[in-house]
């Protein structure tokens, strides 16, 4: 298949021909490098150091890491390839690519549009703790951090998170930054970004890893990680780690669609996903045993939840010599993993907007940092002047992560499986795959076959209603 098949044709199936931007004036990856500089700062972020640890620690240490996994492998990667797939075959954004590959069948089109909708709703709480995290390393900066008792550094995080201006501040300072970037374009603004940071961080988390290693709790730590516990695996955590597989590996909401549409030609889909996942699950167990070795050794929880980052960590490494150093570092390196994946989120409704509506990308960003900073302020103020308002029971900043994670993301990515696997059907994905024709990867493309058509969906399928309570 041609890559500007729709341009200028006129026949009814090319009805967006007119819509289409042409390949040579649209920005892309440069590099094999870029592509998993990019791909793999879009995995990595938050979700490995805010979220696995101390998912992991809620959930029983190893038994959970197994369980997200096998997520991980039967799902997450196989929604990845598919994304990557169609995007690169469309060279559109999240919802134009179902209009290119599908122009008679509108409704697969609501899969890209509730890419966008969730691209907003993530963006609304992961900008926010990005924001706590950048206040951090201020903070930790100035030494305002250094407390060995968890009560102080508590009081310092619910102080944070309790004061409104504070909160929408940071929010909007991270908005802006990451905005920026954006402006600049796919190549001199992601690509180039993600490829320096990326060696940054692996040099951080290994110093930081190392010098926990060195502690005597080591042991206790590491024992936590990797013996399993399967008592605690019920139906809704299994739905924690099918989210999480999700969450990490950006899948099911349209950010691997738009970055397919940047990959190269000779690009080999299948290996790079593979290769994505499992640097990115190296990061979080990296992440683990950066964190719960020195949360073992001072004798605290490794349950703690979403504050282990914010009130665990500075207690923790406040009690190791040059402490202050050790925690602006670690959150320096939680920065910079975000900075990766809020470009990549962005990305999708900036993307939308420029190729839709040929809009320049810094109009497209502009009204997408704008309404972003409306929606996102509802997530910033839930811990102060919205705490109160609870819809299902939630604030907004637990309601749109547990809707992004716990359900669209999953069910987007159900819908592309059905999709690529039974509707785009086995004979375009083998194309696509092999690069026509060009590798000669027949084997893994009937194993992700198998996958995307049966493993996938039906795994997603009774996980999500296992975990929703439905049966
Ligand atoms: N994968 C990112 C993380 O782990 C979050 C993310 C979700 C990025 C969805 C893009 C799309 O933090």
């Amino acid at each position: 298949m041609e890559e500007l098949e729709f341009v200028g044709k006129t026949s009814e199936d090319c009805v967006v021909a007119d819509q289409v931007t042409p390949l040579k004036s649209r920005d892309s990856f440069t590099s094999g490098l870029g592509v998993i500089a990019a791909t793999l700062g879009s995995a990595v972020g938050l979700g490995n150091i805010w979220k696995f640890p101390s998912l992991t620690g809620l959930n029983g240490g190893a038994a959970f890491i197994i369980v997200y996994i096998l997520a991980a492998f039967m799902a997450g990667v196989p929604v990845m390839i598919a994304e990557l797939m169609l995007g690169r075959r469309s060279r559109s954004d999240a919802l134009t690519t179902f209009r290119v590959l599908e122009p008679k069948r509108a409704q697969w089109g609501l899969i890209g549009a509730a890419g966008v909708l969730s691209a907003f709703l993530i963006l609304a709480f992961y900008t926010e703790v990005a924001g706590w995290v950048i206040a951090y390393v201020f903070k930790a900066a100035s030494g305002s951090l250094l407390s060995t008792d968890p009560k102080v550094t508590s009081a310092a995080f619910e102080k944070l998170i309790a004061d409104p201006v504070q909160s929408v501040f940071w929010q909007c300072i991270v908005l802006v930054f990451v905005g920026a970037i954006i402006i600049a374009g796919v190549s001199k603004g992601i690509e180039k970004t993600t490829k320096r940071l990326m060696p940054v961080l692996f040099a951080i988390l290994v110093m930081i890893g190392v010098r926990s290693l060195m502690l005597p709790g080591a042991a206790a730590g590491l024992n936590f990680l990797f013996r399993p516990d399967f008592s605690k695996v019920t139906g809704a955590v299994l739905l924690t780690a099918m989210g999480l597989a999700f969450f990490k590996l950006s899948v099911g909401m349209g950010t691997m669609i738009t970055y397919g549409s940047y990959f190269t030609k000779e690009e080999n889909i299948p290996l790079t996903a593979l290769r994505v996942m499992l640097a990115d699950l190296t990061v979080s167990i990296l992440a683990g045993i950066a964190i719960f070795p020195a949360v073992f050794t001072y004798g605290f929880k490794p349950e703690a939840g979403p504050s282990l980052l914010f009130i665990t960590i500075p207690a923790v490494f406040s009690q190791i010599p040059f402490g202050s150093a050790f925690v602006m570092l670690f959150f320096v390196l939680a920065a910079i993993a975000a900075t990766g994946a809020m470009l990549s989120i962005m990305e999708v409704p900036v993307a939308y907007l420029h190729h839709r509506f040929s809009m320049s990308r810094l109009k497209a960003t502009t009204m997408t940092v704008i309404l972003l900073a409306l929606i996102g302020s509802t997530a910033a103020l839930s811990n102060s002047v919205l705490a109160g308002v609870k819809p299902f029971g939630m604030t907004f900043f637990d309601l749109y992560d547990f809707l992004t994670s716990n359900l669209l993301m999953p069910v987007g990515g159900f819908f592309i499986c059905l999709y690529a696997g039974w509707v785009w059907g086995p004979q375009k994905v083998k194309e696509a795959l092999s690069n026509d024709g060009e590798l000669k990867n027949g084997g893994v493309i009937t194993l992700f076959l198998y996958l995307l058509k049966y493993v996938a969906p039906i795994s997603i399928g009774i996980i999500l209603l296992r975990g929703l309570k439905i049966i």
